[in-house]
């Protein structure tokens, strides 16, 4: 497995959004709109491979100088359970820390909490809704 950024509108980008629509949206009934992903052009895109093969992936999107938001952390179905997660969190972090982040803060599912208290992250929030999920928002100081 190899991990690495990859760049907006380009085929890759196209098999992470067909990823992302897969594990993230299709399953409650959602897709993306043409504005949504039109925002994400200045994000910083990450993706696992295996050859061509898009195992995972996620976004990290400023919201400070200090400050990303990790967004649309998803690994392929069959695929879950096998350290791949771990393996984009760890990436993703290097990453930020490389480019002088200090935080990471996401908003989490809350079937998603326990995934991320392993890396360290905490609950910082009281519980919302998104995509008519509950939610919570959490941080890690790098
Ligand atoms: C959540 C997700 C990204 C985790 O990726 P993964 O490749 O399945 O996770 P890993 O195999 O790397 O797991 C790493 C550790 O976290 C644990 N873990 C994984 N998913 C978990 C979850 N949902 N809740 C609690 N712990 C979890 C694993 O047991 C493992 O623990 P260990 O190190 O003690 O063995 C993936 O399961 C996924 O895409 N789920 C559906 C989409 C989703 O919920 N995304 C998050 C939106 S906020």
């Amino acid at each position: 497995m190899g991990l690495k950024q990859i760049d907006y509108g380009t085929p890759e980008y196209m098999q992470m959004v067909k990823l992302r629509y897969n594990i993230l949206r299709q399953p409650l009934g959602l897709g993306f709109s043409p504005e949504e992903l039109e925002q994400e052009k200045d994000d910083i895109l990450i993706a696992a491979f295996d050859d061509d093969e898009m195992l995972g992936c996620c976004m990290l999107v400023p919201i400070d100088n200090n400050t990303l938001r990790v967004r649309q952390m998803a690994v392929n179905n069959n695929l879950q359970g096998k350290g791949i997660g771990a393996s984009i969190m760890s990436f993703a972090e290097n990453l930020a820390r490389d480019k002088g982040y200090r935080n990471l803060i996401m908003h989490a599912r809350d079937t998603a909490i326990g995934f991320y208290e392993k890396f360290g992250y905490h609950v910082i929030s009281d519980t919302f809704r998104e995509v008519n999920l509950p939610h919570h928002v959490m941080e890690k100081r790098l």
